[in-house]
């Protein structure tokens, strides 16, 4: 919560996480003894937390505050990458087959608006749901992360010279896509509801269902059949300017992703009492419905094979992202034995190692910081 509270508690107790004043009110002429009271790390609570979250330390959640500085050495933007290449070879006529402009156009027409769905839901919902700085300062950092990537995806679109219209109205247009977005949209709207607050069980499982949502099968699963298209066009040396556009994005995702499941997690180990078997069950149907979604997404955009990739390789590699999901935040395997088919997107990450594969950008502002793969 925003306001400085009358009487902080010694231990935590629930309490909706919804501003009751703004923060900057702190109180004039508060009575000493309320002024000297200061914030235990023990005391602080991901949600439902009684401390001031205007004060970052003491810090209690450090793999928060560290993954905010990884990501902001991990900085970029759009324009430092030379889109040159990309122009020329779509404007050729016989520079890319029908199949592959399909590839192309259906990302983007999936990704112009996910972007924007995403930092939305942490800007109008996550973030006020969260009592914990650490956390609320990374998401600020991941709220412009989204930012700069629907950036990027329009900067692809500009480049290209694509038909806005066509491809920022896909999620309305294109059944593929707009049905993993009517599938994420009830749990943005649980959040981005203005009278939606957390402090009961079931509220705190409305919270914990949307965060799932959102950072396994949003982040860490519709994204990736749409990742590993576009990085197969860049390891062909086509298209080689936008696929180093989505190798930093995905660099960006993935961490956007273990940070959820952090997140989840944190919230699971200080609120039990909501993992229940029945939630268990739910969340495992929402991951069996997610897998089917991405796949049909994946037939879609690639309705023959294409860059020696087809559609029953995604079946099982959506398979192998869920089931790790499902382990990361402590559900059973769902598909046992399915195996990554595309053990290269794990090098995608390490742009370090990788940093003149494609050999294009100008600025580097990695100044520490490594990430891994799973
Ligand atoms: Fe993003
Ligand atoms: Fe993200």
């Amino acid at each position: 919560m925003l306001s400085f509270e009358d009487d902080l508690p010694t231990h935590p107790v629930f309490r909706p996480a919804v501003p009751r004043a703004p923060a900057v009110e702190m109180p004039a002429k508060a009575p000493q003894q309320e002024r000297l009271r200061r914030i235990r790390a023990e005391d602080k609570r991901v949600i439902n937390g009684a401390t001031d979250v205007n004060q970052l330390v003491p810090f209690k959640y450090k793999w928060a505050w560290e993954k905010y500085l990884a990501s902001c050495a991990n900085h970029w933007m759009p324009q430092e990458i030379n889109m040159q290449r990309d122009i020329e070879l779509w404007k050729s006529p016989h520079g890319l087959t029908a199949d592959e402009r399909r590839i192309v156009t259906r990302n983007l027409g999936f990704f112009v608006t996910a972007d924007s769905l995403a930092a939305n839901n942490i800007v109008l919902g996550t973030y006020r749901q969260i009592t914990a700085p650490e956390c609320r300062q990374y998401l600020l950092r991941q709220a412009f992360e989204e930012a700069i990537h629907t950036h990027a995806y329009q900067y692809i679109v500009e480049s290209l010279g694509l038909d806005e219209a066509e491809i920022f109205n896909a999620y309305h247009e294109i059944e593929s896509i707009r049905a993993k977005d009517e599938f994420l949209i009830p749990f943005i709207d649980t959040l981005t509801d203005p009278s939606f607050q957390t402090g009961t069980p079931e509220d705190d499982q409305r919270l914990l269902k949307s965060l799932i949502v959102f950072a396994c099968l949003m982040e860490g699963l519709f994204f990736y059949v749409g990742f590993v298209q576009i990085l197969a066009l860049g390891r062909q040396n086509k298209m080689t300017g936008a696929a180093e556009q989505y190798q930093y994005i995905l660099r960006d995702e993935s961490m956007h992703c273990n940070f959820g499941i952090d997140l989840i997690n944190q919230i699971k180990l200080e609120n039990p009492r909501i993992w229940t078997a029945e939630f268990r069950t739910e969340l495992v149907a929402l991951f069996r419905r997610a897998v089917e979604l991405e796949y049909q997404y994946a037939e879609d955009t690639m309705p023959r094979g294409v860059l020696g990739l087809n559609a029953a390789m995604f079946k099982e590699y959506l398979r192998f992202i869920a089931n790790r999901r499902a382990q990361q935040i402590g559900l059973d395997v769902l598909y046992p034995g399915a195996e990554n088919p595309f053990p290269w997107m794990s090098e995608m990450l390490d742009l370090k190692k990788e940093r003149n594969f494609f050999e294009t950008r100008v600025i580097e502002y990695q100044t520490g910081g490594a990430l891994s793969w799973e």
